[in-house]
């Protein structure tokens, strides 16, 4: 199992996995695949933001592919902090598709996410659930996340952050 960088090899995988999802909504949102767009255009569009798109800082996304090439899960990396991101949504935003959950890949896919932020040389790592998402705080703790205080958002949703020093 390793990660994958998105290209036009996985088009059918990638649309095989976002209808798992039914009407949930898919995440990490960078992901998400519109109908009528060709895919060629939103790998052109995922580079583009990739780089830097109106507010969004340089970020890379990567499939979580098993040993059959099936992509397991999804995930999102930041290369910095702006103030939404250090408040909501920290470095790395991932998810694992509904029928292979509960299984440790999510784990597994936060512990290789870290190596990329090893890469990109990012000391603490901030990492953000929300209070109900039990399974994602474990998933952070499992991977050395220390818990900051929570940010609660205008519309009342609470934020659990985490830090994972390297
Ligand atoms: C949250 C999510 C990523 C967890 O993925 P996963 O592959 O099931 O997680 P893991 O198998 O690695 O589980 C890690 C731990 O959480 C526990 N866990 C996972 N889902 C759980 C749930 N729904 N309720 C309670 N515990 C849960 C596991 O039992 C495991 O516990 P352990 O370490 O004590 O054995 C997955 O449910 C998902 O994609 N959800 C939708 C998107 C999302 O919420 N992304 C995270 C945004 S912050």
């Amino acid at each position: 199992m390793h990660l994958e960088r998105p290209s036009l090899k996985w088009e059918a995988e990638h649309i095989a996995y976002m209808q798992e999802w039914d009407e949930d909504r898919m995440t990490p949102s960078s992901f998400h695949l519109k109908e009528d767009i060709p895919y060629e255009v939103y790998l052109e569009e995922l580079a583009a933001k990739e780089a830097r798109h109106g507010n969004r800082v340089p970020n890379t996304n990567y499939f979580l592919v098993d040993d059959d090439e099936r992509i397991i899960g999804m995930v999102n990396i930041r290369h910095s902090l702006n103030d939404y991101l250090l408040q909501v949504d920290g470095h790395i935003g991932y998810g694992i598709r509904p029928s292979e959950r509960r299984k440790g890949y999510a784990t597994y896919l936060l512990s290789e996410a870290l190596k990329v932020t090893d890469q990109v040389g990012i000391r603490s790592v901030l990492v953000t659930c929300n209070e109900d998402n039990i399974g994602s705080a474990a998933v952070i703790i499992n991977n050395g996340g220390v818990e900051d205080a929570s940010f609660t958002e205008p519309h009342g949703n609470v934020v659990r952050r985490f830090w994972i020093e390297r």
